[in-house]
């Protein structure tokens, strides 16, 4: 069957001694938890900076870690890029975020280009954990489905189904990023569900139960048991509650 997946998104937080005592915090903590939590993955996503030390803290048998982004282009005179193959080369790291709604809003990060990055990640055998989501008028508008069909039509269903077996979706509604507003179990299971009959259409059956789907969007101790119960629900990529080992152990502890 699917992984369970519960993963830490921090962004651009933490300074590197931060970062350092965060993921020790967590990595302790779970170490600890009463609860058995050996059937959830457990990912962090350091700022690129600190994937290294992260990684020296943690028992990476329990808690993998990750880029939160990847270049376009393979190598060269990108200055300031970080490459897919910098990335693999820390031999730690096994996942890359890809196509998270920030990049696509700040950076210009469209289709085309998350498809070069996918492509970068499979090759330097990282796991990509992929984003899509609409926005808040898309979904008033009622175009949600559209645009994510759209958002994935024109990335990961063109893979091949090999290359989805080292995909994760992430279904992260903008309007509830950061926002405090989280989708209802109801909104995330529906879209969940629709992403799950893509892949189905696209490959098959058993492929399309073996693709994890994450919901990410202000998702917390207080709503992970509810949204992570729901049949096409994986488990979540979790930002802002995911920067307090307390709440991100509670998040593991409530599958
Ligand atoms: P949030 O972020 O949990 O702070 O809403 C989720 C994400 O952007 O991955």
């Amino acid at each position: 069957m699917r992984k369970k997946i519960v993963a830490g998104n921090w962004k651009m937080n933490t300074t590197l001694e931060q970062a350092i005592m965060l993921a020790s915090e967590i990595d302790l903590k779970l170490a600890e938890s009463k609860k058995n939590n050996d059937d959830v993955t457990v990912i962090l996503f350091p700022p690129f900076p600190f994937i290294h030390d992260v990684a020296d803290v943690i028992n990476l048998d329990k808690i993998g870690v990750g880029s939160q982004n990847i270049a376009n282009h393979p190598e060269g005179a990108f200055t300031g890029e970080v490459s897919a193959k910098m990335i693999a080369s820390i031999q730690e790291v096994g996942y890359t975020i890809i196509g998270h709604s920030e990049r696509r809003a700040y950076y210009g990060e469209t289709s085309e280009i998350l498809s070069q990055k996918i492509a970068l990640g499979l090759e330097n055998n990282l796991d990509v954990v992929f984003c899509c989501g609409e926005k808040l008028e898309e979904r008033e508008a009622n175009k949600h489905f559209d645009v994510i069909k759209s958002q994935l039509s024109e990335t990961i269903l063109k893979l091949s189904a090999s290359q989805m077996q080292h995909i994760v979706i992430a279904y992260e509604p903008v309007w509830a990023i950061g926002t405090g507003k989280t989708a209802s179990t109801e909104q995330a299971q529906e879209v969940h569900a629709f992403i799950r009959n893509l892949l189905k259409e696209n490959f098959d059956v058993a492929l399309a139960d073996s693709v994890s789907i994450l919901y990410g969007g202000s998702c917390k101790p207080t709503n992970a048991q509810a949204l992570f119960s729901q049949p096409d629900i994986d488990g979540g990529l979790i930002g802002g509650a995911a920067l307090k080992a307390d709440d991100f152990i509670q998040i593991i502890e409530s599958y």
